[in-house]
């Protein structure tokens, strides 16, 4: 009898790490029925199907559309919405997957039913303990039974945490899976010249952290200095709904109309997004994903952070830590638009293939995992 694999995506960034396991899964369709449990943390148009479509995502099987709220209310009306589904589909396996909200309460349903669960993206830790993620990563890491880590630090990290070494594995990147399987049809879009930029003569930024966006001066002066940058060369910031709210909220848009080239555009599908990003001669971020497509696409990114969870990025790729202060902001710009770019490499098993390493992982043991559990 085939055995049930059920993955779970529920914001933006967990799109990319399930389409390539979605694929990967395919070859073993003799033995493995996969389905995908979409939990609806975001549901606009742009933040959630325009993925499905770049990614070759097929609709989801079940879609749970528990929107937004508090983090209380949106993790228990996730895990409300997610155990029937358990109950009804008996997955074998659930798959989660990166740190938001919906990866710890899908998890926490799974593995209390009794269902084995395994956290792809595990191990990665910031050590601060305010970000909303680090709870969700370490949360989930505790109680997951098949850690797949994208690089040696999540590794080390679950060691340190006790977690014995025959529930990890160290199988890549499936972000970057993506991202590799993407080129194509990036090499084919013309968003660049339909903005009206051009090639290594802007900047990109994204920005959505409580951090740095849900205090009102903290919003206010990263928008000054985005300003500022916008006076040397075009600023274009795809702007998160959680931004542009509060923009609105702290009545910032005043800082925007009066600096024409800093432009705040809708987000953009992902395509769109990697082609800009690709050609960018800068990026200034505070995603955990950006980090790591900037890294393989070899394009200068300035983290807006006092930590990261990916410190690979840093080791090998194009990634520098700025604390999101004036001087700090404005120092590190100047370097990277004056230095010449720095030596990057690739980090280990970024190479596109990490999916199908846990496609391999899970269809050589899901017919060992015990079932007596649920
Ligand atoms: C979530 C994740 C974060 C991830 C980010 C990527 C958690 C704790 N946070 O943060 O780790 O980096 O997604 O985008 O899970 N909204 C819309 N349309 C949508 C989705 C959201 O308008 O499709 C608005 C909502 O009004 C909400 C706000 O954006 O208030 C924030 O959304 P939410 O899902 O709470 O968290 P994110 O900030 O997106």
């Amino acid at each position: 009898m085939k055995r049930r694999v059920l993955s779970v995506v529920g914001a933006r960034p967990n799109f990319m790490k399930v389409a390539p396991i979605e694929r990967a899964l395919g070859r073993y369709s003799d033995r493995i029925e996969h389905a995908i449990c979409h939990t609806g943390q975001h549901y606009d148009y742009a933040m959630s199907q325009a993925f499905f479509e770049d990614l070759d995502l097929p609709e989801p099987r079940f879609y749970l559309g528990v929107g937004s709220g508090s983090h209380a209310e949106q993790t228990a009306r996730i895990m409300l919405a997610f155990e029937p589904v358990c109950a009804e589909w008996k997955p074998d396996l659930v798959v989660v997957v990166g740190d938001v909200n919906s990866t710890i309460a899908c998890s926490l349903v799974a593995v209390k039913l009794g269902i084995p669960t395994a956290h792809v993206e595990a191990g990665l830790r910031s050590f601060d303990r305010t970000m909303p993620e680090e709870i969700n990563r370490i949360a989930t890491d505790a109680i997951c039974d098949w850690h797949f880590c994208t690089e040696q630090s999540g590794v080390d990290n679950l060691r340190r945490e006790g977690v014995p070494d025959d529930r990890i594995f160290f199988v890549g990147n499936t972000m970057i899976d993506s991202l590799m399987a993407a080129m194509p049809r990036v090499e084919q879009c013309t968003i660049v010249g339909e903005l009206g930029l051009r090639r290594r003569q802007y900047a990109v930024v994204t920005l959505h952290r409580p951090s740095n966006v849900d205090d009102p001066e903290q919003l206010a002066m990263l928008l000054e200095v985005l300003g500022e940058l916008s006076h040397r060369l075009p600023v274009v910031f795809p702007i998160h709904p959680r931004t542009r709210q509060n923009i609105e909220r702290f009545q910032l848009a005043g800082v925007v109309e009066r600096t024409p080239h800093l432009r705040l555009i809708e987000p953009l599908r992902y395509v769109h997004f990697v082609a800009l990003v690709r050609d960018a001669a800068l990026v200034l971020t505070d995603s955990g994903g950006i980090q790591e497509e900037t890294t393989v696409l070899g394009v200068p990114c300035i983290t807006l952070r006092t930590t990261t969870e990916r410190p690979s990025t840093l080791e090998y790729g194009t990634n520098v830590l700025v604390p999101p202060v004036r001087e700090r902001i404005a120092a590190a710009i100047e370097e990277v638009l004056c230095s010449p770019p720095r030596n990057r490499r690739i980090p280990p098993l970024w190479d596109g293939r990490a999916a199908e390493r846990i496609a391999e992982i899970v269809a050589d043991r899901i017919f060992t995992l015990d079932r007596r559990r649920r």
